[in-house]
């Protein structure tokens, strides 16, 4: 295992030649050719993989069988650390995106390793925080483009119902109240309020009192597609 691979690895970075030389120890080097499944799902982990170089994906499979990317890592990531951490299955699988070469590490090595050198623990849960963060994100986005969906088929319906095409555009000169679109949309009032202004500055709506005007239907299909 040559240090200098080890030494641009972030969670090694705080550690010095000699414990460096260490970790080396417990190292072994693999490669992975684009398209081979590294984990999987399910399985019993017992490896640590740190990328070295190369890039893999992480993926779940949704009830209906689709691949579900949750996540694209590369050189420096590591990944399979939360089935090493909690003794639990693999959470996900993992493939090559790329010819990769990956670091192996065994899950006894590694808890022996980050018991040895606490900092490798602060810097692993820096990362892990750095997760969490995108997850965060990304559910954010995720509730919103659901939210945004439901209310787009509520103003769909309600243009269909009592809308008036004028020059191009859908007039409902009296949409209902926030709290009844929320009820009809089966969201709450104030996320109906956060996907109005959304929408307004995405240019498919224009509000002026209990008036609004769909000004691209299209756009609003889109959202709820
Ligand atoms: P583990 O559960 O052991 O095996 C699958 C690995 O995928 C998991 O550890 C993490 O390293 C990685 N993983 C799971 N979920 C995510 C995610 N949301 N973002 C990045 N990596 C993830």
């Amino acid at each position: 295992m040559e240090l200098m691979l080890l030494k641009r690895v972030p969670i090694f970075s705080g550690l010095n030649d000699r414990q460096i030389q260490h970790i080396a120890e417990y190292c072994v080097t693999k490669r992975y050719v684009k398209d081979q499944l590294i984990l999987v799902e399910e399985e019993i982990g017992k490896t640590l993989f740190i990328i070295y170089k190369g890039r893999v994906k992480v993926t779940r499979t949704s009830e209906d069988g689709r691949e579900v990317i949750l996540s694209i890592l590369e050189s420096g990531d590591i990944f399979g650390e939360m089935s090493i951490l909690d003794g639990k299955a693999r959470s996900a699988s993992v493939t090559a995106i790329e010819n990769s070469e990956i670091i192996l590490l065994r899950r006894g090595d590694f808890l022996h390793i980050l018991e040895e050198y606490p900092q490798i623990a602060i810097a692993l849960l820096k990362e892990l925080a750095g997760r969490i963060r995108k997850s965060d994100t990304q559910i954010t986005s995720l509730s919103l483009q659901d939210a945004m969906g439901k209310v787009a088929s509520t103003l769909i319906l309600l243009a269909d119902e009592i809308g008036k095409h004028r020059e191009g555009k859908i007039i409902i000169s009296r949409i209902p109240l926030q709290q009844d679109l929320a009820n009809m949309a089966g969201t709450s009032r104030e996320t109906i309020s956060r996907v109005f202004k959304a929408m307004e500055s995405k240019g498919y709506i224009e509000r002026e009192g209990r008036k609004l005007k769909i000004l691209d239907l299209e756009g609003l299909k889109a959202c709820g597609a």
